[in-house]
């Protein structure tokens, strides 16, 4: 939740733009993320201040490929030379928007995914005396159908960045930004095991629709019994949880229940965080108190520790294998005290309804991509084994018609790392 920001967003919805979430989101960027600051000043003409002083925020984007190629511009003047796409964020529009726009000016049908900020970029200029300052924020971002686009009609390349190459970039931003993503993206490399996840992202955006279904309706009036039984999952979470100053829920999907707890129990900071945005989305409009963001949770980039609690639900059985699992629970302990996981058992185990639900309905019809389930002895080994030593650990488990589900509370111990 972006606390004192109340009166920020309340006027942005009063005058139906964005500026005051986007001068939220980077007070926060700057409290989730180790981001350096890379400044530049510069006098201007008169005209360009007046033009400065009608655009504050920007962006500048790079987008890479999955072997982390960078898609540079060519740009001309006196001579070729590289840079980075980028662009003011308008008024009406989120970051979020902004950077899909500016993805779109590479190739219209450009989309992209594990979206992350990288740095800060505060350039001043000068004219008689007076200065304007811009803000920009400089993202990373992976190109998610490079085999559709036609490489040759860009202006510009994906470059493998070398020494010879890197030397042509001339933007001490752009610059900073391209260093910055090649540590990053062996670490992303490394910790995703080279897999993006690209079929469950591509499913869960052309489902859009029979999620929205699903949570209008089968939710709703179908499941009942999941309602009727939400008050004890609520207890049993809110004893779990309890009230900390900053939550994240790593993988939200379309689910509101930590949005709606924290709004309730007045959490100040909330992160949803999910691989596909076309998931978040469906949240967005609701709780724009909320900072959304758009990383693979077997890496997530936030500083260490900086969430009192990780709330993680359903996803496990999203792991494309054991490595990515084992990262993913690693993950998590970098960057809370504490971590709630929830997920649910192996149907199969289960049997009964829970068996059919899952098979007709969850992957049957909502084409539902994870199928790694658990036994309930197989998630006890796992975490005990992962966080032995490291954290203390207790887990319980709750039954609903959908079946039954697994819960570990797993608590840093203070000062512990993660078992290698
Ligand atoms: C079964 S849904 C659960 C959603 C929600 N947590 C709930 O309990 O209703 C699994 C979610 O995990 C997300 N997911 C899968 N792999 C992920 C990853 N590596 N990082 C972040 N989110 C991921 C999917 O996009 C999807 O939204």
């Amino acid at each position: 939740m972006l606390a004192g920001g109340k009166i920020e967003l309340v006027l942005d919805k009063v005058f139906k733009d964005h500026e005051g979430k986007t001068s939220l989101l980077l007070k926060y960027y700057k409290w989730l993320y180790e981001l350096p600051v890379v400044t530049a000043s510069c006098e201007v003409s008169e005209k360009l201040f007046q033009y400065c002083l009608r655009k504050k925020f920007f962006v500048l984007l790079l987008v890479y490929d999955e072997d982390g190629k960078v898609f540079l511009n060519r740009n001309m003047s006196n001579s070729l030379s590289w840079g980075l796409p980028g662009g003011s964020i308008k008024k009406d529009e989120s970051i979020n928007q902004a950077i899909n726009r500016i993805a779109k000016t590479i190739h219209k049908d450009m989309l992209i995914g594990n979206v992350e900020p990288v740095t800060l970029i505060e350039n001043s200029y000068y004219y008689k005396g007076q200065v304007v300052k811009h803000y920009g924020i400089g993202f990373i971002a992976r190109i998610r159908n490079a085999q559709s686009i036609d490489f040759k009609s860009l202006v510009g390349d994906f470059v493998a960045i070398n020494d010879e190459e890197f030397s042509y970039i001339k933007r001490l931003a752009s610059k900073k930004v391209v260093e910055l993503f090649k540590n990053r993206y062996m670490d992303l490399d490394l910790k995703t095991d080279s897999c993006f996840q690209d079929e469950e992202i591509n499913i869960n955006e052309l489902q859009k629709k029979r999620y929205q279904i699903h949570n209008k309706y089968v939710k709703k009036y179908i499941l009942t019994d999941k309602r009727k039984k939400k008050q004890e999952f609520n207890k049993i979470m809110e004893n779990l949880i309890g009230y900390p100053n900053s939550i994240c829920d790593v993988s939200c999907g379309e689910d509101k229940f930590i949005f709606k707890y924290a709004r309730e129990h007045g959490i100040k900071v909330i992160v949803g965080n999910d691989i596909s945005w076309s998931q978040v989305e469906f949240l967005d409009f609701d709780f724009d108190e909320v900072i959304f963001t758009n990383h693979n949770a077997a890496a997530l980039p936030f500083k260490e520790n900086v969430f009192d609690v990780v709330y993680c639900s359903n996803t496990l059985h999203h792991m494309p294998n054991k490595k990515v699992l084992i990262n993913l629970l690693k993950s998590m302990f970098r960057v809370s005290k504490k971590i709630i996981i929830v997920e649910i058992e192996d149907p199969k185990i289960t049997g009964g309804f829970a068996e059919f639900l899952n098979k007709y309905w969850y992957i049957g019809y909502l084409k539902d991509v994870g199928g790694a389930y658990l036994s309930e002895n197989q998630f006890k080994v796992i975490i005990n084994e992962v966080f032995k030593n490291v954290a203390n650990i207790k887990f319980s488990s709750f039954e609903n018609i959908m079946g039954k589900y697994l819960i570990a509370e797993i608590e840093k111990v203070k000062g512990e790392e993660e078992n290698d």
